[in-house]
């Protein structure tokens, strides 16, 4: 248990806490959109300026793209190391008109704060820094050394991190990694997370004639590239929703009894589902429970599909080209960049004749799977145990935190997915939110970790 004086320090303080993270919430750092550069510069400085008064050496890296925040307590040597990553970039806002106030207008109401951000991931950053805040301004000493490196490029698929992570490992040694970047399991009971999707992002661009044709002077001539994409969409998936790219689940991991008992035990039914997402029906690979497929299988979908004349009335063309955008959600133990290969060659495959396609893959990301038995895993149960004031279940996630491979393969330290969102908080979606009290939790189980981690 973290001192009560710590704890007692972040209970008086929840609304300064709270007022403080608007502020956050007020910069519109969305790092895919250059019109935000320096937006995205101010929430970098907001982070490091916040570590800075808190007595961190603190840092600011350049990358080609944006920049890194590095800080460091002190670091003694009879202590362990735990290193916190959050990102302090967002998503874009569109559609904008279905926000019921603007994403950068902080509004607080029935206890939960609504904005781009709050929950994805500035809210949960935020938990690390005013449970670090909390010991310092108590003048309690740290259980453990503690590092942060916050990133402003995770939206957008940057390198920045990478570069740094496999360059500097040393400086980021640590014994453990810790990352709030995932959910709880519900309102009502907290989740430790110990796998994470990979994925391949690839984009489909098939190239008809010059320029649109006229569809009755020309049409039946010639290749129509919206008809040749639709035609190689359809060749992407069977009828029972499997993936039919050659090898796609070769290196699949299969769940063993004891994750699909654990699943099962959860009660996730297909009316939460609808309820959740507004879909008329779950749908998805024939053999497995919604759970299965959210957590645990691979997927492949069209992100966005571009073509020819979708404006009012009727236009009568043949468009020039065609272009989709397709994801594929990985699982342990697939290669992204196997999968990224072996979906360019059988795109190319299954092309009808008569058009050219280009296939582009964007970027990729590991998945992560990491050991529900460990010291650290205990330390995490016990944290959110306390913090939340209810037992947590073992979960899975959908989402991808790309650098997480590359933590685990550079630095050697075990992960701590500590997730403090929920799964209704409308991530990358119009009116994106963040209940408080998850906020507050978040920030006391963070403060209680840094003690379980010392002990485990
Ligand atoms: N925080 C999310 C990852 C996530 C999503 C965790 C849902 C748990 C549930 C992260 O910010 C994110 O959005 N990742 C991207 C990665 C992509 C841009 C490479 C994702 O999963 O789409
Ligand atoms: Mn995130
Ligand atoms: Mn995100």
């Amino acid at each position: 248990m973290a001192s009560e004086k710590v704890l007692a320090h972040l209970d008086a303080n929840r609304d300064r806490h709270v007022d403080q993270l608007c502020d956050f919430l007020r910069i519109p750092s969305i790092s895919s959109q250059s019109v935000h550069r320096d937006d995205v510069r101010r929430a970098c400085a907001f982070v490091a300026d916040e570590l800075r008064g808190l007595g961190l050496e603190v840092e600011t890296i350049e990358t080609d793209g944006h920049p890194l925040v590095y800080a460091q307590t002190e670091q003694r040597a009879d202590r362990r190391t735990l290193l916190f990553y959050g990102h302090y970039d967002v998503q874009p806002v569109d559609p904008l008109e279905l926000w019921t106030t603007p994403p950068f207008e902080p509004r607080i109401a029935d206890g939960i704060v609504y904005a781009r951000g709050a929950s994805d991931d500035k809210g949960q950053v935020y938990c690390h820094i005013k449970a670090l805040e909390a010991y310092v301004r108590t003048g309690t000493e740290l259980p453990v050394n503690v590092k942060f490196i916050i990133e402003g490029e995770e939206e957008c698929g940057g390198h920045g991190i990478y570069r740094y992570t496999e360059s500097h490992a040393d400086k980021l040694r640590c014994d453990a990694v810790v990352i709030s970047d995932t959910t709880l399991y519900n309102e009502t009971t907290p989740g430790i997370c110990y796998s994470l999707k990979g994925l391949t992002y690839m984009e489909i661009r098939v190239k008809g004639p010059d320029k649109d044709l006229h569809s009755g002077s020309y049409g039946g001539t010639v290749q129509n590239p919206a008809n040749a994409l639709a035609e190689i969409i359809a060749g992407l998936k069977d009828k029972d929703g499997r993936c039919t790219v050659p090898g796609f689940y070769d290196d699949v991991l299969d769940l063993d009894r004891d994750e699909r008992d654990g699943f099962a035990a959860l009660g996730y039914t297909d009316a939460i589902l609808k309820a959740e997402t507004g879909a008329p029906a779950a749908f998805g690979e024939a053999g497995y429970t919604t759970l299965e497929r959210m957590w645990a299988r691979p997927t492949c979908d069209v992100n966005g599909l571009v073509s020819g004349y979708g404006g009012e009335g009727a236009k009568t063309i043949i468009p020039a080209r065609a272009l989709a955008k397709v994801s594929m959600r990985l699982v342990p133990n697939q290669d992204p960049e196997a999968v990224a290969a072996a979906f360019a060659a059988h795109v190319k495959a299954i092309a009808p004749a008569g058009v050219e396609v280009e296939v582009i893959n964007h970027h990729n990301a590991a998945p992560v799977l990491v050991p529900r038995q460990s010291p650290l895993m205990q330390a995490g149960m016990s944290a959110l145990k306390q913090g939340f004031g209810a037992d947590p279940v073992f979960i899975r996630e959908g989402g991808s935190i790309p650098i997480v491979g590359t933590f685990q393969a550079c630095l050697k330290a075990p992960v701590l997915l500590l997730g403090y969102g929920l799964s209704t908080d409308n991530i990358h979606s119009p009116n994106e939110k963040f209940d408080l009290v998850n906020f507050w939790n978040g920030a006391r189980t963070t403060a209680i970790l840094l003690a379980e981690a010392a002990r485990g």
